[in-house]
Protein backbone atom coordinates (compact mmCIF):
# COMPACT_ATOMS: atom_id res chain seq x y z
CA UNK A 1 0.00 0.00 0.00
CA UNK A 2 2.50 2.63 1.29
CA UNK A 3 4.70 1.43 -1.55
CA UNK A 4 1.88 2.24 -4.16
CA UNK A 5 1.53 5.95 -2.56
CA UNK A 6 5.15 6.30 -2.60
CA UNK A 7 5.09 5.50 -6.59
CA UNK A 8 1.95 7.64 -7.22
CA UNK A 9 4.64 10.37 -6.14
CA UNK A 10 1.43 12.12 -3.93
CA UNK A 11 3.62 15.28 -1.83
CA UNK A 12 4.79 13.78 1.40
CA UNK A 13 2.32 16.44 2.84
CA UNK A 14 -0.43 15.47 0.88
CA UNK A 15 0.27 11.38 1.58
CA UNK A 16 -2.04 11.14 4.53
CA UNK A 17 -5.00 13.46 4.05
CA UNK A 18 -8.69 12.18 3.32
CA UNK A 19 -11.74 13.91 1.96
CA UNK A 20 -14.11 12.99 5.27
CA UNK A 21 -11.08 15.75 6.77
CA UNK A 22 -11.55 17.82 3.92
CA UNK A 23 -12.72 21.15 6.32
CA UNK A 24 -15.73 23.26 5.54
CA UNK A 25 -15.96 24.84 8.24
CA UNK A 26 -12.20 26.47 7.57
CA UNK A 27 -13.83 28.69 4.90
CA UNK A 28 -15.31 32.05 6.26
CA UNK A 29 -18.30 33.27 4.03
CA UNK A 30 -21.53 31.10 3.43
CA UNK A 31 -21.10 31.75 -0.27
CA UNK A 32 -17.78 29.49 0.14
CA UNK A 33 -18.92 27.02 2.70
CA UNK A 34 -21.59 25.94 0.32
CA UNK A 35 -18.85 25.31 -2.86
CA UNK A 36 -16.83 23.34 -0.37
CA UNK A 37 -19.43 21.13 0.44
CA UNK A 38 -20.38 20.42 -3.00
CA UNK A 39 -16.49 20.18 -3.95
CA UNK A 40 -16.53 17.46 -1.03
CA UNK A 41 -19.83 15.39 -2.23
CA UNK A 42 -18.44 15.52 -5.52
CA UNK A 43 -15.04 14.43 -4.24
CA UNK A 44 -16.47 11.32 -2.47
CA UNK A 45 -19.17 10.32 -5.08
CA UNK A 46 -16.71 10.73 -7.41
CA UNK A 47 -14.43 7.36 -5.41
CA UNK A 48 -18.21 5.74 -5.08
CA UNK A 49 -19.06 5.61 -8.30
CA UNK A 50 -15.56 5.00 -9.84
CA UNK A 51 -16.45 2.16 -11.59
CA UNK A 52 -18.64 3.99 -13.90
CA UNK A 53 -16.85 6.89 -13.92
CA UNK A 54 -13.92 5.34 -14.65
CA UNK A 55 -15.92 3.32 -17.84
CA UNK A 56 -16.66 6.63 -19.22
CA UNK A 57 -13.03 8.03 -18.80
CA UNK A 58 -14.50 11.09 -17.01
CA UNK A 59 -12.32 13.31 -14.46
CA UNK A 60 -12.44 15.77 -12.66
CA UNK A 61 -11.72 20.05 -13.00
CA UNK A 62 -10.60 21.76 -9.64
CA UNK A 63 -10.20 25.30 -10.06
CA UNK A 64 -10.43 28.43 -7.96
CA UNK A 65 -9.13 31.97 -9.18
CA UNK A 66 -7.23 32.51 -5.60
CA UNK A 67 -4.04 30.30 -4.15
CA UNK A 68 -4.72 28.12 -1.37
CA UNK A 69 -8.03 27.15 -1.59
CA UNK A 70 -7.89 23.82 -1.27
CA UNK A 71 -7.88 22.46 -4.35
CA UNK A 72 -4.31 20.33 -4.96
CA UNK A 73 -5.64 19.18 -1.15
CA UNK A 74 -8.97 17.58 -2.59
CA UNK A 75 -7.22 15.85 -5.59
CA UNK A 76 -4.77 14.46 -3.50
CA UNK A 77 -7.17 12.79 -1.14
CA UNK A 78 -9.17 11.43 -4.32
CA UNK A 79 -5.76 9.77 -5.11
CA UNK A 80 -5.71 8.20 -1.21
CA UNK A 81 -9.00 7.41 -1.60
CA UNK A 82 -8.83 5.31 -4.81
CA UNK A 83 -5.69 3.65 -3.45
CA UNK A 84 -7.62 2.91 -0.76
CA UNK A 85 -10.59 1.24 -1.76
CA UNK A 86 -10.21 0.45 -5.52
CA UNK A 87 -6.59 -1.01 -5.66
CA UNK A 88 -7.53 -4.99 -5.30
CA UNK A 89 -4.70 -7.56 -6.15
CA UNK A 90 -7.26 -9.14 -8.74
CA UNK A 91 -7.48 -4.75 -10.23
CA UNK A 92 -4.83 -3.39 -9.40
CA UNK A 93 -5.03 0.78 -9.95
CA UNK A 94 -2.21 2.60 -10.81
CA UNK A 95 -2.30 6.41 -9.93
CA UNK A 96 0.25 9.18 -10.55
CA UNK A 97 0.57 12.94 -8.73
CA UNK A 98 2.79 15.25 -10.63
CA UNK A 99 2.75 18.91 -10.84
CA UNK A 100 2.02 19.88 -14.49
CA UNK A 101 5.19 22.07 -15.00
CA UNK A 102 7.11 19.11 -13.65
CA UNK A 103 5.79 17.38 -16.50
CA UNK A 104 6.50 19.97 -19.23
CA UNK A 105 9.64 20.28 -17.53
CA UNK A 106 10.51 16.30 -18.44
CA UNK A 107 8.98 17.11 -22.06
CA UNK A 108 11.24 20.00 -22.62
CA UNK A 109 13.77 17.28 -21.51
CA UNK A 110 13.27 14.89 -24.02
CA UNK A 111 13.86 17.54 -26.60
CA UNK A 112 17.80 17.69 -25.90
CA UNK A 113 19.13 15.03 -28.20
CA UNK A 114 16.94 16.28 -30.95
CA UNK A 115 16.36 13.50 -33.33
CA UNK A 116 17.77 11.01 -30.52
CA UNK A 117 14.79 11.58 -27.92
CA UNK A 118 15.02 10.48 -24.53
CA UNK A 119 12.37 8.73 -22.55
CA UNK A 120 11.05 9.60 -19.33
CA UNK A 121 9.46 7.71 -16.14
CA UNK A 122 7.23 11.06 -15.61
CA UNK A 123 6.02 11.43 -19.20
CA UNK A 124 5.69 7.15 -19.61
CA UNK A 125 3.17 7.62 -16.30
CA UNK A 126 1.38 10.78 -16.95
CA UNK A 127 0.52 8.66 -20.36
CA UNK A 128 -0.43 5.12 -18.95
CA UNK A 129 -1.42 5.46 -15.20
CA UNK A 130 -5.24 5.27 -15.19
CA UNK A 131 -5.97 7.93 -13.28
CA UNK A 132 -3.60 11.30 -13.06
CA UNK A 133 -3.31 14.25 -11.08
CA UNK A 134 -2.22 17.07 -13.18
CA UNK A 135 -1.78 19.80 -10.42
CA UNK A 136 -1.61 23.34 -11.16
CA UNK A 137 -2.02 23.53 -14.72
CA UNK A 138 -1.91 26.60 -16.87
CA UNK A 139 0.83 28.77 -15.16
CA UNK A 140 3.08 27.94 -17.26
CA UNK A 141 5.21 29.06 -20.48
CA UNK A 142 5.01 26.59 -22.57
CA UNK A 143 6.56 26.64 -26.59
CA UNK A 144 4.21 24.73 -29.63
CA UNK A 145 6.14 21.96 -29.50
CA UNK A 146 5.61 21.37 -25.55
CA UNK A 147 2.07 22.34 -26.27
CA UNK A 148 1.58 19.76 -28.55
CA UNK A 149 3.01 17.02 -26.89
CA UNK A 150 0.70 17.73 -23.94
CA UNK A 151 -2.11 17.67 -26.28
CA UNK A 152 -0.44 14.23 -27.35
CA UNK A 153 -0.19 12.79 -23.88
CA UNK A 154 -4.06 14.11 -23.15
CA UNK A 155 -5.02 13.11 -26.42
CA UNK A 156 -4.22 9.26 -25.32
CA UNK A 157 -5.61 9.49 -22.27
CA UNK A 158 -8.71 10.40 -23.93
CA UNK A 159 -8.50 7.80 -26.45
CA UNK A 160 -7.77 5.15 -23.80
CA UNK A 161 -10.52 6.22 -21.21
CA UNK A 162 -8.16 6.88 -18.65
CA UNK A 163 -9.23 9.34 -15.91
CA UNK A 164 -7.35 12.78 -15.17
CA UNK A 165 -7.88 15.34 -12.62
CA UNK A 166 -6.89 18.87 -13.01
CA UNK A 167 -6.49 21.69 -10.42
CA UNK A 168 -6.18 25.17 -12.04
CA UNK A 169 -6.22 28.69 -11.03
CA UNK A 170 -8.36 29.15 -14.62
CA UNK A 171 -11.23 28.17 -15.81
CA UNK A 172 -10.95 25.52 -18.48
CA UNK A 173 -11.79 28.20 -21.74
CA UNK A 174 -9.02 30.72 -19.95
CA UNK A 175 -6.26 28.14 -20.48
CA UNK A 176 -6.21 28.99 -24.19
CA UNK A 177 -4.22 31.87 -23.42
CA UNK A 178 -1.56 29.54 -22.14
CA UNK A 179 -2.26 26.87 -24.69
CA UNK A 180 -3.76 29.03 -27.86
CA UNK A 181 -4.10 25.95 -30.07
CA UNK A 182 -6.97 25.64 -28.34
CA UNK A 183 -6.95 21.79 -28.36
CA UNK A 184 -5.79 21.25 -24.58
CA UNK A 185 -8.97 22.83 -23.08
CA UNK A 186 -11.01 21.48 -26.21
CA UNK A 187 -10.14 17.92 -24.59
CA UNK A 188 -10.30 18.88 -20.58
CA UNK A 189 -13.35 19.90 -21.56
CA UNK A 190 -14.31 16.21 -22.87
CA UNK A 191 -12.56 14.60 -20.16
CA UNK A 192 -13.42 16.50 -16.88
CA UNK A 193 -16.25 17.52 -14.84
CA UNK A 194 -15.63 20.92 -13.52
CA UNK A 195 -15.34 21.93 -9.72
CA UNK A 196 -15.49 25.16 -8.99
CA UNK A 197 -13.40 25.37 -5.85
CA UNK A 198 -14.38 28.48 -3.23
CA UNK A 199 -12.57 31.69 -3.63
CA UNK A 200 -10.67 31.76 -0.43
CA UNK A 201 -7.09 31.53 0.92
CA UNK A 202 -7.15 28.58 3.76
CA UNK A 203 -3.31 28.70 3.41
CA UNK A 204 -3.11 31.76 4.07
CA UNK A 205 -5.57 31.85 7.00
CA UNK A 206 -3.33 28.48 8.33
CA UNK A 207 -0.34 30.20 8.14
CA UNK A 208 -1.61 32.94 10.28
CA UNK A 209 -3.21 30.68 12.94
CA UNK A 210 0.29 29.04 12.73
CA UNK A 211 1.94 32.06 13.72
CA UNK A 212 0.07 33.03 16.16
CA UNK A 213 0.44 30.04 17.98
CA UNK A 214 4.45 30.46 17.20
CA UNK A 215 4.22 33.97 18.70
CA UNK A 216 3.54 32.60 22.35
CA UNK A 217 6.08 29.99 21.89
CA UNK A 218 8.51 32.76 20.66
CA UNK A 219 7.64 35.25 23.19
CA UNK A 220 7.32 32.75 26.07
N1 LIG B 1 -10.88 22.42 3.22
C1 LIG B 1 -9.67 22.20 3.75
N2 LIG B 1 -9.53 21.40 4.83
C2 LIG B 1 -8.32 21.20 5.38
N3 LIG B 1 -7.17 21.75 4.92
C3 LIG B 1 -7.24 22.56 3.86
C4 LIG B 1 -8.48 22.81 3.22
N4 LIG B 1 -8.26 23.63 2.17
C5 LIG B 1 -6.95 23.87 2.16
N5 LIG B 1 -6.33 23.24 3.17
C6 LIG B 1 -4.89 23.32 3.47
O1 LIG B 1 -4.45 24.59 3.00
C7 LIG B 1 -3.23 24.50 2.30
C8 LIG B 1 -3.42 24.95 0.86
O2 LIG B 1 -4.25 24.01 0.18
P1 LIG B 1 -3.89 23.52 -1.31
O3 LIG B 1 -2.44 23.37 -1.45
O4 LIG B 1 -4.77 22.36 -1.59
O5 LIG B 1 -4.40 24.81 -2.13
P2 LIG B 1 -4.47 25.02 -3.72
O6 LIG B 1 -5.82 25.50 -4.01
O7 LIG B 1 -3.98 23.81 -4.41
O8 LIG B 1 -3.43 26.22 -3.91
P3 LIG B 1 -2.64 26.68 -5.23
O9 LIG B 1 -3.64 27.43 -6.05
O10 LIG B 1 -1.56 27.57 -4.69
O11 LIG B 1 -2.13 25.46 -5.90
C9 LIG B 1 -2.80 23.06 2.44
O12 LIG B 1 -1.93 22.96 3.54
C10 LIG B 1 -4.08 22.31 2.69
O13 LIG B 1 -3.87 21.13 3.42
MG1 LIG C 1 -2.30 23.49 -5.61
Amino acid sequence: MSRKVKWARIPEEFQKVTINSFDINLYSEQQSKEKAAMAKKIAANFVKKFDVLSQQGKGLYFYSSVKGSGKSRLGCSILNALLQVHDTEENPLSVFYTPTADLLGEIKNTMGGNSNMKSSDIIDAAKTVKVLLLDDIGVEKASDWVEETLTRILDYRLQNKKITLFTSNLEIDELDNTYPAGRISDRIDKMTFPVHMPEEKIRRKLAKQENESLLDLLLE
